[in-house]
């Protein structure tokens, strides 16, 4: 059997190669030979995601014609790739791309660090704010009045408080998709939520389809289930999903589940648009795959008159192949640890029944609260004042990052709480090193890859404003001149990833 997963044709291939030619090139760039910059553009390629892991190449001679080179330098040029780990062939089956053995694999997700031992540090590892008070203090106590019938109780409810169930599924039925609270599970948090998806429908060696880059933790979290993650690029900027690309890809690889963040897409910050969505759903329907469909961002949008599309689960009214998962992390508060599951009646049954080995249960008292502020109107105006913070962080960070570092590029996402950051060709992961000895603590891009992708990416979150957001991004300029320079001290890894 063939080891690829999804293929790559010589004139897609060579539509990509260009338009990463368009790109500035990092510092001390010098002109390769002809082999070399078409290995490497096929490295960088790979490394960002934009073309799998596991996908078949074109035959020398095919890549040649859409090249206009000679077949000796494509032949070249995949030999080097083999050499590197980058490619591997077998006679009959062709040559499909790889990552090396030695390549920075994320081996982590984000690691929350407690806010006291933090210091004068700068944290922007994590994406989530403060709890919009006083609307937290507020739900607690509507919650301690709503307590003592249920102190009464074991207090385990699997599949999460009957009034909280019941008030969740009449949110999506006001939101046009009718909703029994049967179809509800409360879980604790969007990550409680996909972890139990993935141990009811992804045991080892299944494999699920992922955005790349996509959230690091869920990705993180999918790789210890034992999932083989198939990795589907993003398009650039903020296109989003490419459907050509999810279409093929679910064909060919026909995984068990497909996981997309639609609304506000971590780390990019995309907005899935209506035809997009209905592609991804037609698209796991005739593959035979689950689509899961995080929406803890769904309710941060932030730009006025942004008109948010039909959810997901709306183009599937047979209710068969999407399963939907929502938090109030992002909309309210982490601390909460809340999130829910939306899904056919016989799924949540499933689930709720393997939680009993799990987590048992969502503690009451939060689900109270969170129940409190979803009926009586407290929870939008908590929303709002979550959407005013992260509007306001998201400009105050637009503007440092222009200002410090007008080599980096992004595109402004119109929601969600992340700016996904090309870094003018500096190493990411020696941004994040050197960012925690000058102050500024940042994820670098291989966390929210699949095989290494990303290195030349950080994602910051809009969770810094005013005067803070000017020194984190001063901070970063500082980091970024260390880098570029070598000046950074300890053991200098490449500075550089753009070969
Ligand atoms: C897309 C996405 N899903 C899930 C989570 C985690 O959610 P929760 O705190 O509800 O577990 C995050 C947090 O950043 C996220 O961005």
């Amino acid at each position: 059997m063939a080891q690829w997963t999804s293929a790559v044709g010589a004139a897609q291939l060579a539509r990509l190669l260009k338009s990463q030619q368009e790109r500035p090139a990092g510092p001390g760039t010098r002109r390769p030979p002809a082999y070399r910059a078409l290995a490497d553009g096929v490295r960088l390629l790979v490394l960002e995601g934009r073309v799998p892991v596991a996908a078949r190449l074109p035959a020398e001679r095919e890549l040649a014609l859409a090249l206009a080179v000679s077949r000796t330098t494509v032949a070249a040029a995949y030999e080097a790739l083999r050499a590197e780990g980058f490619l591997e062939s077998r006679r009959g089956a062709g040559s499909w791309t790889a990552v090396p053995a030695g390549n920075p694999l994320p081996a982590r997700g984000l690691e929350p660090l407690p806010p006291e031992t933090l210091g004068s540090m700068i944290d922007l590892g994590c994406a989530a704010l403060p709890a919009p008070e006083p609307w937290l203090t507020r739900s607690v106590q509507g919650a301690l009045v709503e307590l003592p019938p249920y102190a009464h109780t074991h207090g385990d409810y699997p599949a999460g408080l009957p009034a909280l169930r019941a008030m969740l599924a009449e949110r999506y039925t006001a939101r046009g998709i009718p909703t029994m609270p049967e179809q509800i599970m409360v879980t604790t948090g969007a990550m409680g939520a996909i972890d139990a998806i993935c141990h009811l429908f992804a045991g080892r060696g299944e494999r699920i389809a992922v955005e790349s880059p996509s959230y690091a933790n869920i990705l993180q979290l999918m790789r210890e289930a034992g999932a083989r993650l198939v990795p589907v690029a993003m398009a650039e900027g903020l296109a989003g999903w490419d459907m050509d690309r999810w279409r093929q890809v679910l064909r060919d690889a026909a995984p068990r589940l497909a996981y997309v963040v639609a609304d506000f897409h971590n780390p990019t910050g995309a907005l899935a648009g209506e035809d997009q969505r209905r592609g991804l759903v037609d698209a796991a329907r005739s593959a035979g795959t689950v689509l899961v469909v995080d929406e803890t961002m769904s309710e941060l949008h932030l730009d006025d008159g942004l008109e948010m599309p039909r959810p997901v689960c709306g183009f599937d009214p047979a209710g068969s192949t999407v399963i939907t998962v929502g938090s109030a992390s992002k909309a309210f508060w982490a601390g909460m640890r809340i999130g829910w599951v939306r899904a056919a009646p016989d799924v949540i049954r499933s689930l709720v029944a393997a939680r009993a080995y799990a987590d048992l249960g969502t503690p009451v008292l939060e689900q109270l609260a969170v129940n409190w502020l979803l009926s009586t109107g407290g929870w939008e105006q908590a929303v709002d004042i979550r959407r005013d913070q992260a509007r306001e962080n998201r400009d105050a960070l637009v503007a440092a990052v222009r200002r410090e570092l007008p080599r980096w590029e992004f595109s402004v996402p119109r929601g969600g709480l992340t700016l996904w950051v090309r870094t003018g060709g500096l190493s990411g992961s020696r941004l994040a090193e050197v960012g925690e000895r000058v102050g500024v603590r940042v994820p670098s891009g291989p966390r929210f890859g699949v095989d290494g992708a990303f290195e030349g990416y950080v994602r910051l979150p809009f969770t810094v404003g005013g005067a803070v957001a000017d020194e984190a991004a001063a901070r970063l300029a500082a980091a970024a001149r260390l880098v570029e320079t070598g000046a950074s001290g300890g053991d200098d890894g490449p500075r550089t990833f753009v070969a």
